[in-house]
């Protein structure tokens, strides 16, 4: 039996979680897309199996202009949306079409070269709400050309990188004592890790400044006052809508464990827990090609895999934590639709839509920027102290992680800069992917990150 769920997808993700080897290395910002592109497009008829690794042959193309804020508009003057997906790429949908491609890139040792002007080859298909046909390869040329941009993959020395991660027991008196929201400690397990690992664990090095968060309207201020002070999706009227907390090893795949955790808790939601499906990570890490595997990938993009190849579940491809080839064998697939950056497109999130998308909704996948305060959290609501790592054995202040979320409820609890300079502080409440643990921690409390020790037993 087939029994494709219809998940009604909206999420955010702000900051992406990355790490040390990148998702793509392409740095793409905004600016550097906006404009216009020529699309070449191959032959297309063809189902999600087609090959967009092999050479094609252009039957046509399509001139697309891209637009403040999210407007495409082709030369027909069909009228269309576009987001950017972080720094990595782009999706257009126009005339019934979806065009997403990774912007292009060279890599030669360390050294980097992102040409925001170019795409490497994307897919197109028909934009369908679930499995959509009519798929094509395609690539994209900027009209207007943008200047390569150089840039070293790796922002650690040698030398740094293997050294050990020392307990900092002045930093952490230092946290302690500026602020009561949380505490800090040491965790005897990170004394083993050198700093390479550490900063792998907490997504990598951060590689792009955010956009502005949008500003709230007096319309979402008002669509908010109906919203409860206190909400968690552990317990709506005494149901608990999450799936099992996961342990996602040693294996960049937070993103993966993420979005899936966002999908099950959805789908929770949506059939009042008749069905409560574990979802394959496995088959993200190892199957889908919006995403890079145990390096990394983007909750935007794995919603996307999820209408377009549909996901497993658990069992049709057990989690196996490393890179691995793709599993062949056939199971159900399940689709979810709808997805889209809370606020419609990347940049366009504030606090109080994302509020609304969850007391609506259900979970959505967030992204955080760790700061190196974070290595030390024990509990507590967090927010970043602004303290910096002092000494020789820590991380310099100026590294700073991404990693990606699970937002389960809202507190009224407030958070000391919680929005700072348009950049979305770390959420209050949230299934985490802990640091240093690589388990999918749940907060035992509402504003809480889950003790990692504790968790482990
Ligand atoms: C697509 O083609 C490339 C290049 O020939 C090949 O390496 C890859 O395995 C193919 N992928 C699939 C899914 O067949
Ligand atoms: C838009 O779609 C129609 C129908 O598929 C097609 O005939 C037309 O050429 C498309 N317009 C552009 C600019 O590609
Ligand atoms: C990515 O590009 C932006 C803007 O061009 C730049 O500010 C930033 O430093 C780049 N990131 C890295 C890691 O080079
Ligand atoms: C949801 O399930 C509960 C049983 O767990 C049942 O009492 C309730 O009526 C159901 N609600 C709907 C809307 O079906």
């Amino acid at each position: 039996m087939e029994f494709p769920v219809f998940v009604s997808l909206l999420f955010l993700q702000l900051f992406l979680c990355s790490d040390v080897r990148a998702d793509t290395p392409a740095n793409c910002t905004y600016e550097d897309v906006r404009g216009t592109w020529l699309f070449s497009i191959g032959k297309g008829g063809n189902d999600n199996t087609i090959n967009c690794s092999l050479d094609f042959q252009v039957v046509s193309k399509l001139k697309v202009q891209l637009l403040f804020p999210d407007v495409a508009v082709d030369s027909d003057g069909n009228v269309g949306f576009w987001t950017m997906i972080y720094n990595q790429g782009f999706e257009v949908q126009i005339n019934g079409s979806k065009y997403f491609a990774f912007s292009a890139y060279t890599k030669s040792g360390k050294e980097v070269t992102s040409y925001c002007d170019k795409t490497l080859t994307g897919w197109s298909h028909e934009a369908a709400a679930l499995k959509p046909s009519n798929w094509a390869c395609y690539k994209g040329q900027k009209l207007s050309k943008v200047p390569p941009k150089k840039q070293s993959l790796r922002v650690f020395t040698y030398f740094f990188e293997n050294r050990r991660f020392m307990p900092n027991y002045k930093f952490i008196d230092e946290i302690n004592s500026a602020q009561q929201s949380w505490k800090a400690g040491v965790y005897a397990d990170y004394s083993r890790m050198t700093m390479a690992q550490m900063m792998f664990r907490a997504g990598g090095p951060k590689k792009f400044d955010f956009p502005q968060a949008r500003e709230v309207t007096e319309e979402d201020l008002l669509a908010a006052k109906a919203l409860p002070k206190e909400f968690d999706w552990r317990n709506v009227g005494g149901k608990n809508y999450l799936s099992p907390v996961r342990n996602q090893g040693n294996c960049g795949s937070c993103y993966a464990f993420a979005t899936m955790a966002m999908f099950e808790s959805r789908i929770r939601v949506l059939t009042n827990n008749t069905q409560t499906p574990v979802l394959s990570t496995q088959d993200i890490v190892s199957c889908s090609e919006y995403s890079q595997g145990c390096d990394g990938g983007f909750a935007y993009l794995i919603s996307k895999y999820a209408e377009d190849f549909g996901l497993v579940q658990e069992q049709c491809f057990p989690y196996m934590g490393h890179d691995a080839p793709c599993q062949e064998k056939k199971c159900v697939r399940q689709f979810g639709t709808g997805y889209h950056y809370v606020g419609g497109f990347y940049g366009a999130c504030n606090e109080v839509l994302m509020r609304l998308e969850l007391v609506n909704n259900g979970p959505i996948a967030v992204g955080f920027e760790v700061y190196n305060d974070f290595f030390n959290y024990k509990s507590g609501i967090y927010h970043h102290t602004g303290k910096v790592w002092t000494g020789n054995s820590s991380p310099p202040q100026s590294l700073k992680t991404d990693a990606l979320h699970l937002q389960v409820g809202l507190s009224s609890r407030k958070v000391p800069g919680y929005w700072v300079n348009g950049q979305i502080q770390p959420i209050p409440a949230h299934q985490s992917c802990c640091i240093g643990r690589w388990i999918w921690s749940r907060s035992e409390d509402w504003g809480e990150v889950l003790d990692c020790e504790e968790q482990l037993g």
